[in-house]
């Protein structure tokens, strides 16, 4: 198992590009089984979500390669209906075959979800609006096992902006009979990067972007070539390295049409952030001391839930109190109690933490426990003196490409190192 070790205390100065957007990708690859023929994807990071994903693909019968192009996929009309346990477990986002394999072949098996540990999870939301359109559940031995005939057109309102749900239904209806209408759909931008992706190989979606989606069947999909949009929560976590360094970092490909929430909020804390004038680049700068301010998590274009863990380490380290309020995802403070042994004075009250900024910041070993779990304690690591280490960074693996690479080119001093 790998381990990350960090000297802190050095400012970043230089250029990261960002990556395309993991919670992009993954729904797109995994709806190309919607297209019998050949479709090329570019901007798919490299990551291990990304990885099992393929895989995921490969056992379900689709033919999966990278290429100098992009990655390409070719789902052909021999797919299976199983998702094997063993992948499942370690991607929520499997549960995303759902949608595609009931479309296709009318039946569908996957095991029900694992992941992150951040919360109990369910996938309640997403079975009974696949049940609107004519598909039965059953869940025996620790799989969903979906059957449907062809499936139908529904109105559907979600009781919350489920992402993924909304995701599985999209992908499920554009090959249904007639029209399905999706109320209180989430907005997030890799919703819509799903429907341009799915119009653009031929399905009739308007409305992504909003609550109110609208999907005309058609009869098939064809083959075309996408480009997966950046990763906006990467992009957030460099702004906020920078910030929690006191650096200044140039992040090129940064998705700021999809950040707004995110870069109110870091100004309000007083970091400096410009959009560089040709919109490829957007300067982080020193601004002085960084204050403590309120955040609460919401349904995009609300602040995502994705950077509250990034903030927490932000505020440690600020001027005066914050606070942080999780309307999302229960037992999403975990990463607390690791950025404390950091020196870090937080205090957690159901879904609220209250932090007490103005701490400096040392070095210990620390545990991640999820994914931005993990990218809060990087980005403390940077901030404190002398050396952290973190452990159990396979978290940070299924999100983050290169990241100890990108930040070593901008001057952070990080290494990998076998435990
Ligand atoms: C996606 C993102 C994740 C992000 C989250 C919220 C991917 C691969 N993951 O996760 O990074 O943190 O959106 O922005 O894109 N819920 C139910 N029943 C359901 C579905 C969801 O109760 O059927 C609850 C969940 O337990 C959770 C909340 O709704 O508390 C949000 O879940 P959802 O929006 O579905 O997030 P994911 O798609 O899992």
């Amino acid at each position: 198992m790998d381990k990350l070790v960090i000297e802190g205390g050095y400012p970043l100065q230089g250029e990261i590009t960002v990556s395309g957007s993991k919670n992009g990708a993954l729904p797109i690859l995994l709806s190309c089984m919607l297209i019998p023929e050949e479709v090329t994807l570019a901007g798919v990071p490299e990551l291990r979500d990304i990885q099992t994903t393929c895989h995921l693909l490969q056992l379900l019968g689709c033919h999966v390669e990278r290429t100098p192009e992009g990655m390409t996929v070719r789902a052909g009309n021999g797919l299976q209906h199983a998702a094997p346990y063993d992948l499942v477990r370690t991607m929520r986002a499997s549960v995303l075959c759902l949608g595609p394999l009931l479309a296709r072949l009318g039946r569908a098996k996957v095991a029900l979800p694992g992941g992150c540990a951040i919360g109990s999870r369910p996938v309640d939301l997403h079975l009974s609006s696949l049940e609107k359109m004519g598909a039965r559940f059953e869940i025996s031995g620790g799989d969903i096992n979906g059957r449907c005939e062809r499936l139908r057109g529904a109105h559907i309102s979600f009781d919350f902006p489920t992402v993924g749900g909304t995701e599985n239904l999209l992908m499920a209806s554009v090959l249904a009979e007639g029209e399905t209408i999706l109320e209180n759909a989430a907005r997030e931008p890799e919703i819509q990067d799903l429907a341009d992706f799915l119009n653009s190989c031929g399905a009739k979606i308007q409305g992504q972007g909003t609550s109110l989606i609208k999907i005309q069947g058609v009869s098939s999909l064809h083959a075309c070539r996408y480009t997966v949009l950046p990763d906006r929560i990467e992009a957030g976590t460099y702004l906020a390295a920078a910030a929690i360094t006191n650096g200044s970092l140039t992040i090129r490909n940064c998705p700021l049409w999809a950040m707004d929430a995110v870069i109110f909020k870091l100004q309000e804390m007083g970091v400096n952030i410009e959009a560089g004038q040709d919109k490829t680049r957007t300067v982080v700068k020193p601004g002085g001391d960084i204050q403590g301010i309120d955040v609460t998590t919401q349904p995009y274009p609300g602040f995502p839930t994705d950077m509250q863990a990034q903030f927490m380490a932000l505020m440690s380290v600020a001027q005066g109190a914050g606070m942080i309020k999780e309307t999302i995802f229960e037992n999403r403070f975990m990463h607390a109690q690791e950025l404390m042994r950091l020196g870090a004075r937080i205090k957690i009250s159901g879904n609220t933490a209250f932090i007490r900024g103005g701490q400096e910041l040392t070095g210990a070993t620390v545990m991640a426990s999820d994914l931005r779990a993990s990218a809060s304690l990087v980005l403390a690591g940077l901030a404190a003196g002398g050396t952290t280490t973190i452990r159990r960074i396979y978290h940070l693996d299924r999100g983050y490409e290169n990241m100890e690479d990108k930040l070593s080119r901008v001057g952070a001093r990080i290494r990998r190192e076998k435990e």
